[in-house]
């Protein structure tokens, strides 16, 4: 295992101090919180835990299947105790750029019915501003051509759909529009209010107001930052 792997690994199974006995648990995408939910796994079945959980894309649910994690749906849930899940940069505000690997409607949708969000992530994703790395849009299959022109009256850099001419198709039917604003987004609230309002958009991949804590590996070591005044503080 190379040495970004083992940090996703470290950062992925400390997020499971925040799990407890009987929590319905909103299960993230990507390749770090993948070892979270393998440790959830090893949990129930060494440790007994009963919990349930909520896939994000249907790889987590293939993955969480594969481990006998009890699932349900976010349609058939109230409420999440918690939703634990990566990102692609975080700031010091706690605000999230996701999307990276194209499953941010139902990350939003999950994060949003959730008491408190985690996000784990290796150091390289701490960032003073976001939009280095490119910020994900779903966008209905139909309407993508018109959204990449609204988007370009505000986007400085390119907006690209991902895959090409052989598109990137989400869990929902739906196109991924990759937008380079560079690091520019210090207002994300307000950007994501103005790309909401464009027709088309099904959804932003920034995470406004939403994680409570971050579990950062790094080559020092694991540290959990709390974000004050936040559900888990
Ligand atoms: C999936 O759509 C994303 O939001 C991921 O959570 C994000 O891209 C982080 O993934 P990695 O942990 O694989 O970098």
């Amino acid at each position: 295992m190379d040495r970004v792997e083992e940090l996703k690994r470290e950062a992925g199974i400390a997020a499971c101090s925040f799990v407890r006995d009987g929590m319905r648990i909103g299960l993230g995408t990507g390749s770090t919180v993948k070892y979270t939910v393998i440790e959830i796994g090893r949990m129930i079945s060494e440790e007994g835990i009963d919990v349930i959980g909520v896939p994000t894309s249907e790889a987590t649910r293939e993955l969480a299947e594969s481990l006998r994690i009890p699932l349900s749906t976010l349609e058939e849930v109230t409420s999440l105790d918690i939703t634990i899940d990566g990102a692609d940069e975080f700031d010091s505000d706690f605000q999230l750029i996701k999307g990276g690997g194209g499953a941010l409607t139902r990350e939003k949708r999950v994060a949003e019915k959730s008491e408190s969000m985690v996000v784990v992530a290796d150091d390289r994703k701490q960032v003073v501003t976001l939009g280095e790395f490119h910020l994900p849009l779903e966008v209905g299959k139909d309407d993508w051509h018109i959204v990449v022109t609204k988007l370009q009256e505000i986007c400085p850099g390119q907006v690209s759909l991902r895959g090409g001419e052989s598109p990137y198709v989400t869990d929902n039917d739906g196109y991924i529009l990759d937008c380079e604003f560079g690091p520019t987004i210090s207002d994300p609230a307000s950007l994501e209010g103005q790309i909401r309002s464009i027709d088309g958009v099904v959804e932003v991949g920034l995470f406004v107001d939403i994680c409570d804590a971050v579990v950062m590996a790094s080559p020092s070591g694991v540290t959990t930052l709390l974000k004050q005044g936040g559900r888990l503080d």
